[in-house]
């Protein structure tokens, strides 16, 4: 446990506001422990920063378990850095070397704009939800319990491990092309699964998809990066069946 921790360069994006232009701005950090967390080496650069009363590094982040989805960050080039299947909050400096030079930046995509350093501003979701990632349910006292729908169980769990998606956008900023087809895809498959979501399915895929043009993602060319950078496993087969849904919402009328 105890031991010499390590000495390390960073090279971080500073950007007071989305106006201005951004840089890398060197930093050292030193006796970092490998049992610390990444965004725990982040906390103690800004105490060193704010005890020079200079600006602290503006990062997101609420869970620091892996739930929230707010850690957005690039590090070495690789969205939630060089682990697989964890977020920021979740990655360890042990995947570091003591000497190391570590790259930290913002998500990078037209529809992500930087609002200040690491923080990006990604409502663009939210109002993809807001177009359709929800069921209406009737709540006038004589709704079926949904404990009483029986589904098959390869059809809960695919359902659950799309749901398991958490937002942060690492597809997003993964991706070439800005697509967000990933996050998308999850959100409807979950939905396209259970019978809960069939009633408005083809709404909810058109809506979205519709929300997702306007929000300015690219198009999805099927490279597989963000199945690969995504930290919750998300499958490309959920961009197959959303692309189901989408060509059959379109070519039937009314259901
Ligand atoms: S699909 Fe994966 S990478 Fe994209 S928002 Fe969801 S959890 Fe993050
Ligand atoms: S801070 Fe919540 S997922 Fe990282």
């Amino acid at each position: 446990m105890a031991g010499k921790g390590m000495n390390l360069t960073l090279k971080i994006w500073r950007q007071s506001d989305a106006n201005s232009p951004g840089k890398m701005v060197d930093y050292k950090v030193t006796d970092i422990s490998e049992h610390m967390s990444f965004l725990e080496m982040m906390d103690v650069l800004n105490e060193q920063l704010v005890s020079k009363g200079e600006d602290p590094v503006a990062f997101d982040h609420d869970c620091r378990e892996g739930i929230c989805g707010m850690c957005s960050m690039y590090i070495n080039g690789e969205a939630h850095g060089p682990d697989r299947g964890v977020t920021t909050c979740q990655l360890h400096m042990r995947m570091f070397n003591d000497g190391d030079t570590i790259y930290i930046e913002p998500w990078r995509a037209a529809a992500f704009p930087v609002i200040k350093d690491l923080v990006v501003d990604r409502t663009a979701f939210d109002r993809i939800m807001n177009a359709g990632g929800f069921v209406s349910v009737n709540t006038s006292g004589n709704t079926q319990d949904a404990n009483a729908l029986p589904i098959p169980k390869a059809d809960a769990d695919e359902a659950f491990d799309a749901a398991t998606c958490i937002g942060c956008g690492a597809c997003v900023a993964t991706c070439k092309n800005a697509s967000a087809m990933l996050f998308v895809s999850a959100k409807v498959s979950q939905l396209a699964l259970l019978p809960q979501g069939k009633v408005e399915a083809k709404e909810r895929v058109l809506n979205m998809v519709d929300q997702m043009d306007k929000e300015g993602f690219g198009n999805c060319t099927v490279t597989g990066a963000c199945e690969v950078e995504c930290p919750k496993g998300i499958s490309l087969t959920n961009i197959a069946r959303m692309n189901q849904e989408f060509l059959k919402a379109s070519i039937t009328a009314d259901k």
